[in-house]
């Protein structure tokens, strides 16, 4: 990835225009653009997605939780299969090889079994597992799915127009029918000071969508220090992956960061990953003359990833899936 840059705030942008469609859009555009040079990323409000649907699903995902571990494991994980469904706990996922502090559940496109697709036992495509019990958590689930699939299709739309490009320019090769992951996390306050309820990483794909709750612990790498991405109400943090940090040859930053609940209590956080389709050869992007990174950043960039090009975003992400979840390994790949 490329150089990390000095920053100490993340901007938040107000979207509405954006996701109306309306004239101010461009500058909308604009601030995007500004906030994937400096930062990779940002905050978003007036995003439109209902205050009562996030409500619910926080509400039901706690409950969820609040279930002794046995009853959660019902949907575990491993019998989900290449799908890479349903509930892991505590210290099951190795992110940066030491387990991390959170308990999970792993959500994505609802596809169903006789897909052609899933027939076929493509990776990370298939039905979800919802649990029993709470009831409402399902459809929960997929309307929230629902809203941040349409806002991720916007934000790119906006993501293509800060980068001078046409609005459609990722939908018509990348995310028609985008790779859509959904994860809710549960943090437990960690039980020792040097444990990370997620340890320093980047993102994977194009853009992630998280929606927090209250307890904070979220933190982005700047080049000298670590900077912090509190909790704002009514917003959603957004930051780019790498698929689009190689797409643009480090011009828009896929930025590494990490959580430690610092909460004395659990704490909830929902990533949404908008990602290309699978099948999706991931090409740099031919940049306008005045968009385009200056040179040496181009040399810089290329040097350390030689390899960025080759391959499929699913090469790409099973490759780090792997590398995860240990377990999984043999099953997905
Ligand atoms: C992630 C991530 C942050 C959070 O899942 O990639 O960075 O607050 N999550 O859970
Ligand atoms: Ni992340």
């Amino acid at each position: 990835m490329a150089e990390t840059q000095e920053f100490s705030h993340i901007p938040i942008i107000d979207v509405r225009d954006l996701v109306a469609g309306t004239a101010g859009k461009h500058a909308v555009a604009t601030q995007i653009s500004e906030a994937c040079r400096a930062s990779g990323f940002f905050y978003v409000v007036g995003h439109g997605v209902e205050d009562e649907l996030q409500r619910r699903l926080q509400q039901l995902s706690r409950e969820f939780f609040a279930l002794d571990v046995e009853t959660k494991m019902r949907i575990r994980m491993a019998p989900g299969g290449p799908a890479w469904r349903g509930y892991f706990r505590v210290g099951d996922e190795l992110p940066s090889g030491k387990p991390d502090q959170k308990e999970g559940l792993y959500f994505g496109t609802e596809l169903p079994a006789d897909h052609p697709l899933v027939k076929s036992g493509t990776p990370l495509h298939g039905p979800n597992l919802f649990p029993e019990k709470p009831a409402g958590l399902r459809d929960a689930v997929l309307e929230y799915m629902a809203a941040l699939t349409r806002l991720g299709h916007a934000l790119m739309a906006g993501i293509a127009l800060s980068l001078e490009l046409s609005e459609s320019y990722f939908a018509d090769r990348y995310t028609r029918e985008p790779l859509v992951l959904f994860r809710i996390f549960n943090y437990p306050p960690p039980r020792d000071a040097g444990l990370w309820g997620v340890g320093e990483h980047t993102d994977y794909g194009l853009l992630t969508i998280l929606l927090q709750d209250n307890a904070g612990g979220l933190e982005v790498r700047s080049r000298s220090k670590w900077v912090a991405a509190p909790p704002v109400p009514g917003s959603f943090v957004c930051n780019i992956g790498d698929m689009l940090d190689r797409m643009t040859r480090g011009l828009y930053r896929s930025t590494p960061h990490r959580v430690r609940n610092p909460a004395p209590r659990d704490r909830l956080s929902f990533p949404f990953f908008f990602d290309p389709n699978f099948f999706a050869e991931v090409r740099p992007i031919d940049l306008p003359a005045g968009v385009a990174p200056p040179d040496d950043a181009a040399e810089r960039w290329d040097r350390t990833s030689v390899h960025a090009f080759r391959g499929t975003y699913g090469d790409y992400l099973l490759n780090k899936v792997g590398k995860v979840f240990p377990g999984l390994r043999q099953e997905v790949m």
